[in-house]
């Protein structure tokens, strides 16, 4: 018994002192653990003749309990302590000036993303969207721009293989292709999103945003083409009147092709849309060729459609005065905040997103 009451005094002592947790555990452990003094009692009780160790027993249990309960209140305390001091030290001063919010500002292209998403959901079109890493065939083969086709060069492509089977979509209207496969006709959205093209200066960046259009149906024909479009440049630009010409063009996913430009004239060093004799070009356009129809297996005899593709960040540029592309991506927060939108201000022409 005297060794048992000579730890327990030893122990009940060093429990007494100013400890911290990493303190009690380490007495825990020199107790009760594996090779801990009150253990080795207990695995020592089998070797004491029978008379003595249920005495033994009986008084070894009695001091574990009281040595285990001091350790309880122990880390209990230091917990108090802990938190007491926390509270101490974390006072709110309520007298302190209120911090400045800073609020984020939403970017130009998203804005416009959202604001051209709005108005063509208006007339019918849904929303679409494709990968930015793209395979050869829905970017150029699908639609109708085989392997040695020379449109393929004006496409500055960022291949990510050498069999040029992966790539950087170069415009959007791998989208249409996506689209038509999916789904059965009528068709009529646009795929917003981001494109790629080996290019650099101030009106050309490597990744830039073009919107598609797509819309194939019984009996539409370059009339409805030429009334959506008039009515989405219009509503962008919020005017009444817009000046707006087709330009005979070429692209190979089209037949007839045209690009399409807006009048605009100078006042005061600013461009102002849908007046003057100076024109802009700010998309093409054009009736889907039936081989592209072919490729997706739509009948061409009893659908037809157009299908348009328009720069975004262009239009951005146009409508909210920037002159420099390559300021879009330099993440440059003085930039963004100076031409960036309040995300709790809500534009003129914006009538809510259906997705
Ligand atoms: N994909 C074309 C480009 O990037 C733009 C375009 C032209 C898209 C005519 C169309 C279209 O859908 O019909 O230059």
């Amino acid at each position: 018994m005297s060794d048992i009451k000579k730890i327990k005094d030893e122990f009940l002592h060093k429990l007494s002192e100013d400890l911290n947790i990493e303190n009690v555990n380490q007495i825990k452990s020199e107790l009760f653990g594996k090779s801990g003094k009150i253990s080795n009692f207990f695995k020592n009780l089998g070797s004491l003749p029978p008379e003595e160790r249920k005495k033994f027993a009986s008084d070894l249990n009695f001091v574990k309990d009281e040595l285990q309960e001091k350790i309880n209140k122990k880390i209990q305390e230091i917990e108090i302590r802990e938190i007491n001091s926390k509270l101490e030290n974390e006072k709110v001063d309520v007298t302190l000036p209120e911090r400045d919010i800073v609020r984020g500002k939403i970017h130009p292209v998203s804005q416009v993303i959202d604001e051209i998403s709005s108005i063509f959901s208006e007339i019918g079109f849904s929303v679409e969207e494709g990968p930015d890493v793209e395979n050869e065939h829905y970017n150029f083969t699908a639609l109708n721009t085989p392997d040695n086709h020379p449109a393929r060069d004006m496409h500055d492509t960022f291949y990510l293989d050498d069999k040029k089977e992966l790539l950087l979509r170069t415009h959007t209207s791998p989208v249409q292709v996506r689209t038509m496969l999916k789904d059965k006709p009528p068709f009529k959205i646009i795929a917003p999103g981001r494109t790629y093209r080996s290019d650099s200066d101030q009106t050309h960046a490597p990744m830039f945003h073009q919107v598609e259009g797509l819309h194939i149906d019984k009996n539409i024909n370059m009339g409805h083409l030429k009334g959506c479009l008039n009515y989405f440049i219009k509503s962008f630009f919020e005017v009444d009147k817009i000046k707006m010409r087709f330009r005979p063009s070429h692209f190979p996913f089209t037949e007839p092709s045209a690009e399409v430009d807006i009048g605009y004239e100078l006042k005061d060093g600013k461009i102002v849309i849908g007046e003057g004799d100076k024109w802009l070009e700010i998309l093409g356009c054009g009736m889907v060729h039936p081989n592209v129809l072919k490729n997706v297996k739509i009948n061409s005899d009893k659908y037809q459609g157009y299908a348009f593709g328009i720069g975004i960040d262009r239009l951005a540029m146009l409508k909210y005065g920037i002159n420099d592309l390559r300021a879009f991506f330099e993440t440059d927060y003085r930039w963004l905040n100076h031409f960036g939108f309040d995300p709790l201000d809500v534009p003129s022409n914006y009538r809510g997103l259906s997705r």
